[in-house]
């Protein structure tokens, strides 16, 4: 399939620029990697009509025009004067996440919890430095062990959290003296996360969790998730958990989860709405996690019931939320909660109560909503198009009704199929069948030239023959990637293909096509996101950054400075993180300088057949000091 694909002519290249792009930077069979102030030059091979992809395999035959060659980059490189290299930050701000400051929040006038809320126009940009690792940082644990054990000098947390942290999907044990163990897999179930699990799918029906992709849900929202124990039990039965929760100084739930491998960001209920389209998760779930749902005359219900997806689901699991009565049969009781009774008029229906868990349905009748009985119920939006909703108000209508994309979780095909979409489904988005299909198989391709580039083999400066002694990198090699600018989810697409041991968080830049719906329909994490503010997550977070496109983007638009971003890149990769660039030449050059700002090790590699792109391959070094 894919050598076939390899020798196909390549059409269609002005339908669409990102697929344009894909091709300009991958089609190339041979690349060249040139290294910029060293005094040798060395050429690879990239062959990927192979299953396995040959690397450096004509090494002598280029060898021998290494000195030519040579001539040109030199040249290309005289007047480039030695870029400064950033210095660390102080201490201080080893843990520094731009956009909140709540001290500074609360001096401006926010409070009753909106200090707490995203304020990135109160964030000092402060003097350009890379934030510094902890002293006691350590490389974290390759997926899966890192799941179950990490560094206890990686995270900041009390003592005072180890020892009240006795709730469900919160419960950790202090190993060694710098090691935490979260309870693990085919451990002894100490923290009751899969009879949870198993709970809920009862009360939804089912015989079992395993039936949860059978069942239409396969995207999971989980507000304050603890520890990540939920996400990461439902990982197993191959579904996808966003953890979300407000900024926290200590023990945040997001850096904990993102420091175990598993998909995480900043978000809050607070006053306005999380960074994704509505129709957005087969299920909302929160396990005690702190917000008062029938505050603000129901405004974070809406936004629960803006995300979910037609017949999605919302788990709530709430001491506070118990009724009164307990009575067994639930459609008999009058007393209701205000929550139970605001969930009847936005056409939710309670499924199932056992003890302090509520599991709700949003309708999958979109007539439901003409249906309901007059009084105080929210309306329909008048203006339906928050697709492209990046931090807007709390709504008090009900959005989505309207959409293309209102089809119930139970009418979907099954995981995996449907993150291949249908032509049907692809027609919702507008897309073309015949694009996406080429850009799955120029992804499908690019996928292994990219693999064999993470090695720091690629930086020495005589790179050995690998042939048979050296692997491709291991599937395991990475695990939180974030692909900045994330088009159709591609690559996302590729490495679930290649089983590689990664999870992505597809980020859609705003002022660019909105493709999340597609991404998020397709079954994958994803966020949208202005690249010219910080990204709403902890310092050391990702293992891998890639973009494509994106910098000459943001260059054309001329909205923001560049080096900021290298900057918030720099914070959010951890140490020997790696970051791909592929762009235009003269882009790829101003990247290159501040990648070695930023102290990274860079390789630019040269394309063949087209002299208008490059790609850049760094590698954030652990600097110590
Ligand atoms: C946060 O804001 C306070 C008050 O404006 C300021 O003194 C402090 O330096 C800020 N902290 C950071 C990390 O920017
Ligand atoms: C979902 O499937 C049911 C049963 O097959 C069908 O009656 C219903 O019309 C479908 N709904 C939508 C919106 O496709």
């Amino acid at each position: 399939m894919r050598s076939h694909w390899a020798q196909q002519p390549f059409l269609n290249f002005g339908r669409s620029p990102p697929l344009k792009w894909m091709l300009l930077c991958f089609i190339s069979v041979v690349a060249l990697i040139a290294v910029f102030g060293s005094s040798s030059l060395s050429r690879l091979d990239f062959v990927d009509s192979s299953s396995a992809p040959q690397i450096y395999n004509t090494y002598r035959r280029l060898g021998e025009q290494a000195t030519t060659d040579f001539l040109e980059i030199k040249s290309l490189s005289l007047g480039v004067t030695h870029p400064r290299e950033l210095h660390l930050c102080v201490k201080e701000r080893e843990n520094h996440v731009p956009c909140y400051n709540v001290s500074a929040n609360f001096l401006v006038g926010f409070h009753d919890g909106e200090e707490f809320d995203r304020h990135c126009e109160l964030s000092g940009v402060g003097p350009p430095c890379l934030v510094r690792p902890p002293k006691e940082y350590k490389i974290p644990l390759r997926w899966p062990a890192g799941r179950d054990v990490i560094w206890s000098g990686n995270v900041k947390i009390t003592k005072n959290q180890f020892l009240s942290s006795g709730s469900m999907t919160k419960r950790l044990m202090l190993l060694e003296e710098n090691q935490i163990a979260f309870q693990s897999e085919d451990g002894m179930n100490i923290d009751g996360v899969k009879d949870y699990s198993r709970q809920i799918a009862e009360m939804i029906g089912l015989g079992s969790d395993s039936e949860f992709l059978q069942a239409g849900v396969r995207t999971v929202l989980d507000i304050g998730c603890g520890f990540g124990s939920f996400g990461a039990h439902l990982f197993s039965l191959n579904l996808m958990t966003v953890c979300i929760a407000a900024y926290e100084i200590f023990g945040s739930q997001v850096q904990l989860s993102l420091e175990r491998g598993l998909p995480a960001m900043i978000g809050s209920f607070i006053s306005r709405q999380l960074p994704y389209p509505s129709l957005s998760f087969d299920m909302v779930h929160c396990a005690q996690c702190g917000i008062i749902w029938d505050n603000k005359d129901g405004a974070f219900l809406i936004e629960v019931d803006r995300v979910l997806k037609p017949g999605g689901y919302f788990v709530l699991t709430s001491p506070t939320s118990k009724p009164q009565s307990s009575s067994l049969s639930v459609k008999n009781q009058n007393m209701f909660t205000p929550i139970e009774d605001f969930a009847q008029k936005i056409c939710w229906s309670l499924l199932a109560q056992q003890d302090e868990t509520f599991i709700w349905q949003k309708t999958a009748d979109v007539n439901c909503y003409t249906s309901r009985k007059n009084g105080h119920i929210p309306p329909l939006c008048k203006y339906d198009n928050d697709e492209d909703s990046y931090y807007q108000p709390l709504l008090s209508c009900i959005s989505g009704t309207a959409s293309k994309r209102w089809v119930p979780v139970q009418n979907r095909s099954h995981w995996p199929a449907y993150y291949q979409m249908s032509a049907h489904e692809l027609a919702v988005h507008g897309i073309h069948p015949e694009d996406f299909l080429e850009d799955s198989h120029v992804w499908r391709s690019a996928l292994n030239n990219y693999w064999s580039l993470l090695t720091p083999l690629i930086f020495s400066d005589h790179p050995k023959r690998p042939g048979d002694e050296d692997p491709l990198p291991p599937f395991n090699m990475i695990r939180n990637v974030m692909d900045m600018s994330a088009h159709y989810g591609g690559l996302n697409a590729a490495l679930l293909e290649a089983r590689k041991a990664v999870w992505v968080m597809n980020v859609v830049p705003i002022r660019t096509p909105n493709t999340l719906p597609l991404i998020l329909d397709r079954g994958f994490a994803g966020v949208l996101h202005d690249w010219c503010e910080p990204f709403p997550t902890y310092p050391r977070t990702y293992d891998m950054l890639h973009a494509m496109g994106l910098l000459s983007h943001l260059l054309n638009s001329e909205e923001c400075d560049i080096s900021g971003l290298f900057l918030e890149m720099d914070r959010i990769l951890r140490p020997e993180g790696w970051v791909v660039l592929c762009d235009k030449v003269q882009v790829i050059e101003k990247a290159r300088r501040l990648a070695a700002q930023n102290r990274w090790d860079a390789r630019v590699i040269e394309l063949q057949n087209d002299n208008d792109q490059r790609l850049l391959v760094c590698q954030k070094p652990f600097l110590k000091k």
